[in-house]
């Protein structure tokens, strides 16, 4: 049965009950909350959690995925230059055929029993990352016959918090697609457009195993590497 509180019998003059704190305060006990994505204040996976071949995409199944195998490395820098310490960096790309291993990708393209697509690792003290991967298929963009994707590799940063999220894509230098891709054209700036292309990299390269690239990324400023918002 539910009985008037207490707090209303207080003396009179001693205190109002539309001035009486209590009488606002919570009837019933706090309902907690399970944390949703958006409330954690770090990557999901943690940092503890990234393993030491989590980076190698040719490594993650039983077989050796098709496809031409890369080295993808740079240096991720802030505004002035300095290293981007212990940032997580993870991408995700199609295939060598260029199709993605998520249901939403209904193109009449093969999947490869080898190759998932999706690594991740950790910038080290100097902001340096490396990926060993395949490089990605072309794939359309179904707007009209000239309109597909160059070929590119999805890059997402989180930094602390998941606040602090740069989401970018890396293009492949020379690629005849490049001009009329059609997210990249719709950078305006082209020295802005060019900050996307890595560039060939032969210090990195395996030889006669993987050609290497460099993409170094700046995180805001200037000469900020172009970002999905
Ligand atoms: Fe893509």
């Amino acid at each position: 049965m539910y009985t008037e509180p207490w707090y209303v019998q207080l003396p009179e003059g001693f205190s109002t009950p539309e001035f009486d704190t209590k009488i606002w305060s919570p009837k019933k006990p706090l309902v907690i909350v399970e944390p949703r994505l958006f409330d954690a204040s770090a990557p999901v996976y943690g940092y503890g959690e990234v393993g030491p071949t989590d980076n190698d995409l040719l490594a993650q199944h039983d077989g050796v995925p098709m496809g031409e195998h890369i080295i993808v490395h740079g240096r991720v820098t802030d505004s002035w230059g300095r290293p981007a310490r212990n940032l997580l960096i993870e991408i995700w790309q199609a295939n060598a055929a260029g199709k993605y291993v998520h249901d939403h990708d209904n193109t009449p393209k093969p999947h490869d029993p080898h190759f998932t697509g999706a690594g991740r690792t950790l910038t080290n003290a100097d902001g340096e990352y490396r990926f060993r991967t395949i490089k990605p298929g072309a794939y359309p963009w179904w707007k009209d016959r000239e309109s597909w994707r160059a070929q590119h590799i999805h890059f997402s940063l989180t930094g602390r918090g998941l606040a602090e999220r740069y989401v970018t894509q890396m293009q492949f230098p020379g690629d005849p697609l490049l001009e009329r891709d059609p997210v990249v054209s719709t950078i305006p700036d082209a020295k802005a457009r060019a900050r996307l292309v890595a560039q060939l990299d032969w210090d990195a390269a395996i030889t006669g195993v993987a050609i290497g690239y460099r993409f170094d990324i700046v995180l805001g400023g200037f000469y900020a590497t172009p970002a999905e918002h």
